[in-house]
Protein backbone atom coordinates (compact mmCIF):
# COMPACT_ATOMS: atom_id res chain seq x y z
CA UNK A 1 0.00 0.00 0.00
CA UNK A 2 1.14 3.73 -1.08
CA UNK A 3 1.41 5.92 1.83
CA UNK A 4 3.74 8.88 0.45
CA UNK A 5 5.04 10.39 -2.39
CA UNK A 6 8.16 11.84 -2.36
CA UNK A 7 9.80 13.88 -4.86
CA UNK A 8 13.18 14.96 -6.16
CA UNK A 9 13.66 18.66 -6.07
CA UNK A 10 15.50 20.55 -8.40
CA UNK A 11 14.92 18.90 -12.29
CA UNK A 12 11.87 17.51 -11.00
CA UNK A 13 9.52 20.08 -9.56
CA UNK A 14 11.46 22.88 -9.61
CA UNK A 15 13.17 23.68 -13.26
CA UNK A 16 17.09 23.91 -13.30
CA UNK A 17 17.22 25.81 -16.65
CA UNK A 18 15.49 28.88 -14.88
CA UNK A 19 18.47 30.16 -13.92
CA UNK A 20 18.79 30.88 -17.05
CA UNK A 21 17.48 34.37 -17.32
CA UNK A 22 19.72 35.64 -14.27
CA UNK A 23 22.92 33.74 -16.17
CA UNK A 24 22.22 35.46 -19.01
CA UNK A 25 21.84 39.13 -17.81
CA UNK A 26 24.53 38.40 -15.78
CA UNK A 27 26.73 37.37 -18.95
CA UNK A 28 24.79 38.16 -22.27
CA UNK A 29 25.04 35.56 -24.61
CA UNK A 30 26.54 33.18 -21.94
CA UNK A 31 23.19 32.10 -20.13
CA UNK A 32 22.97 28.74 -22.21
CA UNK A 33 26.30 27.79 -21.46
CA UNK A 34 26.65 28.88 -17.84
CA UNK A 35 23.36 27.26 -17.10
CA UNK A 36 24.27 23.74 -18.44
CA UNK A 37 27.39 23.86 -17.07
CA UNK A 38 26.82 24.61 -13.92
CA UNK A 39 24.29 22.16 -13.78
CA UNK A 40 26.63 19.45 -14.92
CA UNK A 41 29.12 20.06 -12.50
CA UNK A 42 27.21 20.76 -9.77
CA UNK A 43 26.02 16.87 -10.03
CA UNK A 44 29.78 16.18 -10.50
CA UNK A 45 31.07 17.80 -7.73
CA UNK A 46 28.12 16.08 -5.39
CA UNK A 47 29.07 12.63 -6.79
CA UNK A 48 32.58 12.88 -6.05
CA UNK A 49 32.21 14.47 -2.21
CA UNK A 50 30.57 11.29 -1.72
CA UNK A 51 33.00 8.99 -3.46
CA UNK A 52 36.17 11.23 -1.48
CA UNK A 53 33.86 11.10 1.79
CA UNK A 54 34.89 14.36 1.82
CA UNK A 55 31.40 16.32 2.19
CA UNK A 56 30.44 19.60 2.06
CA UNK A 57 26.70 20.60 1.80
CA UNK A 58 25.13 21.63 -1.14
CA UNK A 59 25.29 25.25 -1.11
CA UNK A 60 29.07 24.61 -1.16
CA UNK A 61 29.00 22.20 -4.67
CA UNK A 62 26.58 24.89 -6.11
CA UNK A 63 29.16 27.70 -5.32
CA UNK A 64 32.10 25.70 -6.85
CA UNK A 65 30.57 23.92 -9.81
CA UNK A 66 29.61 27.94 -10.09
CA UNK A 67 33.32 28.98 -9.77
CA UNK A 68 34.72 26.57 -11.93
CA UNK A 69 31.94 27.26 -14.71
CA UNK A 70 32.85 31.03 -15.22
CA UNK A 71 36.92 30.09 -14.78
CA UNK A 72 36.48 27.71 -17.35
CA UNK A 73 34.59 30.72 -19.70
CA UNK A 74 37.00 33.13 -18.52
CA UNK A 75 34.43 34.83 -16.99
CA UNK A 76 34.87 37.58 -13.59
CA UNK A 77 32.17 38.27 -11.46
CA UNK A 78 32.41 40.26 -8.65
CA UNK A 79 31.62 39.03 -5.32
CA UNK A 80 28.37 40.51 -5.13
CA UNK A 81 27.34 39.28 -8.38
CA UNK A 82 28.31 35.59 -8.00
CA UNK A 83 26.53 35.59 -4.66
CA UNK A 84 23.11 36.56 -6.60
CA UNK A 85 23.57 34.15 -9.42
CA UNK A 86 24.64 31.27 -6.98
CA UNK A 87 21.23 32.38 -4.64
CA UNK A 88 19.32 31.28 -7.91
CA UNK A 89 19.23 27.94 -7.33
CA UNK A 90 16.88 29.64 -4.17
CA UNK A 91 14.32 30.88 -6.31
CA UNK A 92 14.20 28.23 -9.12
CA UNK A 93 10.53 28.22 -10.54
CA UNK A 94 8.53 25.17 -10.60
CA UNK A 95 7.55 23.56 -13.36
CA UNK A 96 4.10 24.47 -14.73
CA UNK A 97 2.60 21.61 -13.76
CA UNK A 98 3.82 21.00 -10.17
CA UNK A 99 1.02 22.55 -8.74
CA UNK A 100 -2.06 21.20 -10.14
CA UNK A 101 -0.19 17.74 -9.93
CA UNK A 102 0.21 18.31 -5.99
CA UNK A 103 -2.99 19.26 -5.46
CA UNK A 104 -4.37 16.42 -7.43
CA UNK A 105 -2.82 14.23 -5.00
CA UNK A 106 -3.84 15.53 -1.81
CA UNK A 107 -5.24 12.53 0.42
CA UNK A 108 -1.09 11.35 0.39
CA UNK A 109 1.62 12.24 2.23
CA UNK A 110 3.71 13.91 0.13
CA UNK A 111 7.72 15.10 1.04
CA UNK A 112 10.95 15.93 -0.85
CA UNK A 113 14.24 14.51 -0.36
CA UNK A 114 16.74 16.26 -1.87
CA UNK A 115 20.73 16.78 -2.01
CA UNK A 116 19.84 20.50 -1.39
CA UNK A 117 21.31 21.88 1.86
CA UNK A 118 18.01 22.33 4.37
CA UNK A 119 18.96 26.46 3.75
CA UNK A 120 18.51 26.30 0.29
CA UNK A 121 15.33 23.73 0.73
CA UNK A 122 13.78 26.11 2.96
CA UNK A 123 14.51 29.50 0.61
CA UNK A 124 13.24 27.27 -2.35
CA UNK A 125 10.29 25.62 -1.37
CA UNK A 126 9.18 28.28 1.33
CA UNK A 127 9.65 30.96 -2.27
CA UNK A 128 7.02 28.82 -3.87
CA UNK A 129 3.73 27.87 -4.35
CA UNK A 130 4.49 24.85 -3.84
CA UNK A 131 5.08 24.77 0.23
CA UNK A 132 1.27 24.60 1.08
CA UNK A 133 1.19 21.10 -0.59
CA UNK A 134 4.83 19.62 1.07
CA UNK A 135 4.31 18.35 4.36
CA UNK A 136 8.07 17.56 5.04
CA UNK A 137 11.33 18.18 3.33
CA UNK A 138 14.01 16.38 4.31
CA UNK A 139 17.70 17.33 2.74
CA UNK A 140 20.32 14.31 2.89
CA UNK A 141 22.97 16.96 4.56
CA UNK A 142 22.40 15.39 7.72
CA UNK A 143 24.08 11.98 6.50
CA UNK A 144 26.57 14.12 4.94
CA UNK A 145 26.57 11.71 1.81
CA UNK A 146 24.66 12.79 -1.39
CA UNK A 147 22.05 10.80 -3.48
CA UNK A 148 22.04 7.89 -5.45
CA UNK A 149 24.51 6.72 -1.95
CA UNK A 150 21.70 3.96 -0.38
CA UNK A 151 22.14 6.15 3.20
CA UNK A 152 20.55 9.27 1.50
CA UNK A 153 17.05 7.49 0.80
CA UNK A 154 17.33 5.88 4.22
CA UNK A 155 16.22 9.47 5.55
CA UNK A 156 12.77 8.78 4.27
CA UNK A 157 12.32 6.13 6.68
CA UNK A 158 14.11 7.45 9.35
CA UNK A 159 12.01 10.61 8.88
CA UNK A 160 8.50 10.04 7.91
CA UNK A 161 8.54 6.16 9.60
CA UNK A 162 7.89 4.45 6.39
CA UNK A 163 9.08 1.20 4.72
CA UNK A 164 10.62 1.63 1.00
CA UNK A 165 7.77 -0.30 -0.47
CA UNK A 166 5.24 1.56 1.06
CA UNK A 167 7.02 5.13 -0.88
CA UNK A 168 6.49 6.20 -4.67
CA UNK A 169 9.61 8.04 -5.23
CA UNK A 170 9.52 10.22 -8.30
CA UNK A 171 12.58 12.07 -9.77
CA UNK A 172 13.14 12.84 -13.42
CA UNK A 173 17.13 12.81 -12.84
CA UNK A 174 17.94 9.63 -14.46
CA UNK A 175 20.95 8.89 -11.62
CA UNK A 176 18.05 9.59 -9.24
CA UNK A 177 15.85 7.29 -10.68
CA UNK A 178 18.35 4.56 -10.65
CA UNK A 179 19.40 5.17 -6.80
CA UNK A 180 15.87 5.09 -5.40
CA UNK A 181 14.98 1.84 -7.68
CA UNK A 182 17.84 -0.13 -6.11
CA UNK A 183 17.20 1.22 -2.55
CA UNK A 184 13.98 -0.34 -2.87
CA UNK A 185 11.16 2.86 -3.77
CA UNK A 186 8.60 2.41 -6.14
CA UNK A 187 10.02 4.77 -9.07
CA UNK A 188 7.90 7.04 -11.02
CA UNK A 189 10.38 8.56 -13.47
CA UNK A 190 9.43 12.09 -14.93
CA UNK A 191 10.21 12.04 -18.68
CA UNK A 192 10.26 15.76 -19.48
CA UNK A 193 12.21 15.38 -22.61
CA UNK A 194 10.60 12.21 -24.84
CA UNK A 195 13.83 10.10 -26.64
CA UNK A 196 12.50 10.93 -30.39
CA UNK A 197 12.15 14.51 -29.38
CA UNK A 198 15.89 14.54 -28.58
CA UNK A 199 16.91 12.43 -32.15
CA UNK A 200 14.52 14.87 -33.98
CA UNK A 201 16.43 18.04 -32.01
CA UNK A 202 19.85 16.56 -32.74
CA UNK A 203 19.32 16.31 -36.28
CA UNK A 204 17.87 19.76 -36.97
CA UNK A 205 21.62 21.11 -35.44
CA UNK A 206 25.27 21.59 -36.93
CA UNK A 207 26.57 21.61 -34.22
CA UNK A 208 24.95 20.23 -30.63
CA UNK A 209 24.21 23.12 -28.46
CA UNK A 210 24.75 23.02 -24.78
CA UNK A 211 21.11 22.51 -23.57
CA UNK A 212 20.63 19.87 -26.18
CA UNK A 213 23.69 18.36 -24.71
CA UNK A 214 22.42 18.85 -21.36
CA UNK A 215 19.39 16.76 -22.20
CA UNK A 216 21.36 14.04 -23.51
CA UNK A 217 23.41 13.37 -20.67
CA UNK A 218 20.74 14.26 -17.94
CA UNK A 219 17.35 13.69 -18.89
CA UNK A 220 16.97 10.42 -20.19
CA UNK A 221 16.83 6.76 -18.82
CA UNK A 222 20.06 5.95 -17.53
CA UNK A 223 21.39 2.25 -18.52
CA UNK A 224 22.16 1.16 -15.44
CA UNK A 225 19.99 -1.67 -15.27
CA UNK A 226 17.58 -0.04 -12.98
CA UNK A 227 14.01 0.41 -14.99
CA UNK A 228 11.43 2.58 -12.76
CA UNK A 229 8.11 1.03 -12.26
CA UNK A 230 6.39 3.44 -13.88
CA UNK A 231 7.35 6.30 -16.93
CA UNK A 232 4.98 9.44 -17.01
CA UNK A 233 5.21 12.47 -19.00
CA UNK A 234 3.78 14.80 -16.24
CA UNK A 235 3.41 15.03 -12.89
CA UNK A 236 -0.20 15.48 -13.66
CA UNK A 237 -0.22 11.83 -14.29
CA UNK A 238 1.26 10.65 -10.82
CA UNK A 239 -2.40 10.77 -9.69
CA UNK A 240 -3.78 7.87 -12.46
CA UNK A 241 -0.93 6.05 -11.43
CA UNK A 242 -2.14 2.01 -10.67
CA UNK A 243 -1.05 2.45 -6.71
CA UNK A 244 -3.43 4.35 -5.58
CA UNK A 245 -6.37 2.07 -6.96
C1 LIG B 1 17.98 16.99 -5.79
C2 LIG B 1 18.85 17.12 -7.02
C3 LIG B 1 19.81 16.07 -7.13
O1 LIG B 1 17.00 17.71 -5.64
O2 LIG B 1 18.08 17.12 -8.15
O3 LIG B 1 18.32 16.16 -4.95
Amino acid sequence: MVRAFVFDAYGTLYDVQSVADITDTAFPGYGEIITQVWRMKQLEYSWLRSMMQDYRDFRTVTRQSLAYTLDVLGLKATERLFDDIADAYNRLHPYPDAEEALAALGGCHLAILSNGSPGMLAALVGNSSLKRHIATVISVDSRGVFKPDPRAYGLVEAHMGLKPEEIVFVSSNGFDVCGAKRFGFRVARIERVRPEALRHEITQMQAVRPATLFKMLRTQQEMLGHQPDFVISSLKELADLPVLA
